[in-house]
């Protein structure tokens, strides 16, 4: 199966059950590890609603719960008609697993929208190299 068609029916599988009752945005996520093993998360949200994470940061904590340490690729899963990317914190998370051209999936219920790459979106960024 092509690796975006894999990820986009992991992070469709763990879509529904995001924790999302006060956004109503319902967000799955899946990363490509580099031994080639997939792993989702969705957002969860809370009362006290700063402390509600995205579906990147689950399917990464999963990943490295998994020990996962690289990230092939990332795929983002939203509803409504504009494109889910991943947010500035997100971004940075993703950073600290990837490579600059390593692809940022961005999908609707339809099927993949865009793909974009890590550089493109968060240029001139910190990373571990820079505390060498
Ligand atoms: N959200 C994600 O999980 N990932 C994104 O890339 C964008 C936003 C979540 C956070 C929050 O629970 C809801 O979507 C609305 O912002």
């Amino acid at each position: 199966m092509d690796p975006i068609d894999t990820l986009f029916s992991a992070a469709r599988a763990v879509q529904g059950r995001a924790h999302a009752p006060y956004s109503r945005f319902r967000v799955g996520s899946a990363v490509l590890d580099e031994a080639g093993a997939v792993h989702a998360g969705c957002n969860v949200e809370n009362a006290a609603y700063p402390v509600g994470t995205c579906a990147e940061a689950g399917a990464i904590a999963a990943m490295v719960a998994a020990g996962g340490r690289r990230i092939g690729a990332i795929l983002v899963l939203g509803d409504g008609a504009a494109l889910v990317t991943p947010c500035g914190a997100c971004r940075q998370r993703i950073r600290e697993f990837a490579a600059p051209d390593t692809p940022i999936h961005v999908a609707g219920p339809e099927g993949l929208r865009r793909t974009f790459t890590l550089d493109e979106l968060l240029p001139a960024s910190f990373g571990p190299d820079n505390l060498a």
